[in-house]
């Protein structure tokens, strides 16, 4: 009897602890200028709530640990006493989150708005307005920021929920990778992972784009593609020409890989088929799928 009475009264006096912590979190979020006034004059209501409901709101990250911004940034401007920012870098998110920063920098999603800029059809449409709507809204993906840094991480888990596990579902990546150009997410819904996945979305048995290409939460989507798609994508050659665009053998532009570093990224991919899959029947699959963008490529040049 007497040791559980102690026990209890250790359990009291920790759980007086906690909600002695979680007042002086709340006090100094109700304190904080930026929410103070944001919800006193009812500005940006959605944006309160949806930081409300954020791990950052639990957290105590606030509007101004992302928002503020330092004297001399050229995207800064003094907003009711306060210097701060509207457009938040990967820079101001690596204070935080350093891992999550670098593997994404290491990916294509962070050079998608240079490649944007670079193409001879983004620089034909007439103005800047055209220009915004028809490529920018996707390719800000990769977006260049007043400090440097590229990338908009609000791209798969928007803001102000910030929330991992919305950016784990496929329609994430569907605002993008759709249509003409792009259609992964036309190619997963109507296979057997799709629909699977579409029956159950809690099923574990199929895997979702991240599987794939965020295996173990990498923000590097580039691991394990090798060759990609028809008139895009890679060839294999002796030199591996990195970002840089070159001409293949038909005099299509695309990036050059070396048979070395194909071998590399498909042993990457093959290792989460096999987490399923027979090595041997994924590997197959992906080899019919090489055949067809190499004797595509060669096609769509002799016509
Ligand atoms: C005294 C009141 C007040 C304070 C303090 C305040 N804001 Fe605001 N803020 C506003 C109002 C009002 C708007 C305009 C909303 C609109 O355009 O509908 C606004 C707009 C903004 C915008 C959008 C600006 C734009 O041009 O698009 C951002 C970003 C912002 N606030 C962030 C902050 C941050 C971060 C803080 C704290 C460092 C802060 N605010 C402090 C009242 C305030
Ligand atoms: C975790 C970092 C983070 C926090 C915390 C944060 N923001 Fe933002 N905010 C962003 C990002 C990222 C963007 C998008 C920037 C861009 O488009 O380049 C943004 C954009 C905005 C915009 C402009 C876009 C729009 O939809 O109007 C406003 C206004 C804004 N935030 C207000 C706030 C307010 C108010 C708070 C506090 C309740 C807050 N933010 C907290 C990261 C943050
Ligand atoms: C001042 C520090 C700070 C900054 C700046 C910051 N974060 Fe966070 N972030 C946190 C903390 C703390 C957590 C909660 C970690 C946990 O629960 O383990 C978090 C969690 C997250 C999560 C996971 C949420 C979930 O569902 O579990 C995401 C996604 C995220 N942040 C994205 C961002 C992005 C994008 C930016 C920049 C726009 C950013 N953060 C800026 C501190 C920060
Ligand atoms: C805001 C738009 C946008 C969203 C959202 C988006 N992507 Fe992308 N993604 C792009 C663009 C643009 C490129 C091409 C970048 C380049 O090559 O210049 C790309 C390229 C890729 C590549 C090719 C990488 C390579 O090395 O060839 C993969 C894989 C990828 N994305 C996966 C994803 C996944 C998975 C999601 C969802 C979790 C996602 N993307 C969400 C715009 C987006
Ligand atoms: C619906 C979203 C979306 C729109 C709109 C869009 N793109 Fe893309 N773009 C993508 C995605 C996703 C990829 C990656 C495709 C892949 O790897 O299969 C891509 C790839 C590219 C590439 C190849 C990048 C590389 O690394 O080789 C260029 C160049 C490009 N887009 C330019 C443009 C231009 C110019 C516009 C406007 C006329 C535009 N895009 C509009 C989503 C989009
Ligand atoms: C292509 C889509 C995509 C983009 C763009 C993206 N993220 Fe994420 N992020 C994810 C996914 C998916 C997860 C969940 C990973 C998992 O745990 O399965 C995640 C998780 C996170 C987490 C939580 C990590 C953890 O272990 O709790 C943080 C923090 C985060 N992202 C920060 C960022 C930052 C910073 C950026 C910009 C540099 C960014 N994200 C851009 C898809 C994305
Ligand atoms: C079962 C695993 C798997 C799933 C699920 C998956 N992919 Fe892929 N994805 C691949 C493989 C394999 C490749 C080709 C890799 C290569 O080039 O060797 C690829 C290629 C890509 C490419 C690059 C194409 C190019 O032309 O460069 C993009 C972009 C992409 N996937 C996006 C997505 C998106 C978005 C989803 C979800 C809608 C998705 N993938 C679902 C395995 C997957
Ligand atoms: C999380 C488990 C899982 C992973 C990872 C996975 N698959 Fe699957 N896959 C399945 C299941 C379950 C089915 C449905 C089996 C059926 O059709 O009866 C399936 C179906 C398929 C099918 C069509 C059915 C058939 O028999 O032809 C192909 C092709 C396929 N997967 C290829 C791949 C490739 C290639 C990879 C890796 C890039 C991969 N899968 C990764 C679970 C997985």
């Amino acid at each position: 009897m007497r040791n559980r009475l102690i026990g209890l009264a250790v359990v009291t006096l920790i759980l007086t602890g906690i909600s002695a912590i979680a007042d002086a979190q709340k006090n100094e979020i109700k304190d904080n200028a930026c929410i103070g006034c944001h919800s006193s004059v009812g500005a940006t209501k959605g944006i309160i709530n949806d930081w409300s409901q954020s791990k950052h709101a639990a957290n105590n990250v606030t509007c101004d640990k992302c928002h503020t911004a330092d004297a001399g940034d050229k995207d800064s401007f003094s907003h009711n006493g306060f210097l701060i920012t509207r457009t938040v870098s990967p820079r101001d998110c690596s204070k935080c989150h350093p891992s999550q920063v670098s593997q994404f920098s290491a990916g294509k999603h962070s050079i998608g708005w240079k490649k944007m800029e670079d193409a001879a059809r983004y620089k034909a449409i007439p103005n800047d307005k055209m220009r915004a709507s028809m490529c920018e809204g996707c390719h800000s993906v990769g977006k260049v920021h007043a400090d440097g840094s590229a990338g908009k991480c609000d791209s798969c888990h928007t803001r102000h929920v910030f929330s991992k596990v919305e950016a784990r579902q496929p329609e994430a990546c569907e605002t993008c990778h759709m249509g003409l150009d792009h259609e992964q997410i036309e190619y997963y819904r109507t296979s057997k992972h799709g629909v699977i996945s579409d029956i159950d979305r809690n099923t574990t048995r199929v895997p979702t784009c991240v599987t794939c290409h965020a295996d173990g939460g990498t923000h590097d989507v580039s691991q394990g593609i090798t060759l990609g798609t028809v008139s895009q994508g890679a060839f294999i050659s002796n030199n591996n020409s990195g970002d840089t665009s070159v001409t293949d053998q038909y005099g299509i532009v695309q990036r050059s890989i070396t048979r070395e570093d194909f071998n590399a990224g498909r042993a990457r991919m093959l290792s989460i088929c096999s987490r399923c899959h027979s090595t041997s029947f994924a590997s197959d699959v992906l080899a019919r799928a090489d055949e067809i963008k190499m004797q595509s490529d060669a096609k769509l040049v002799r016509q």
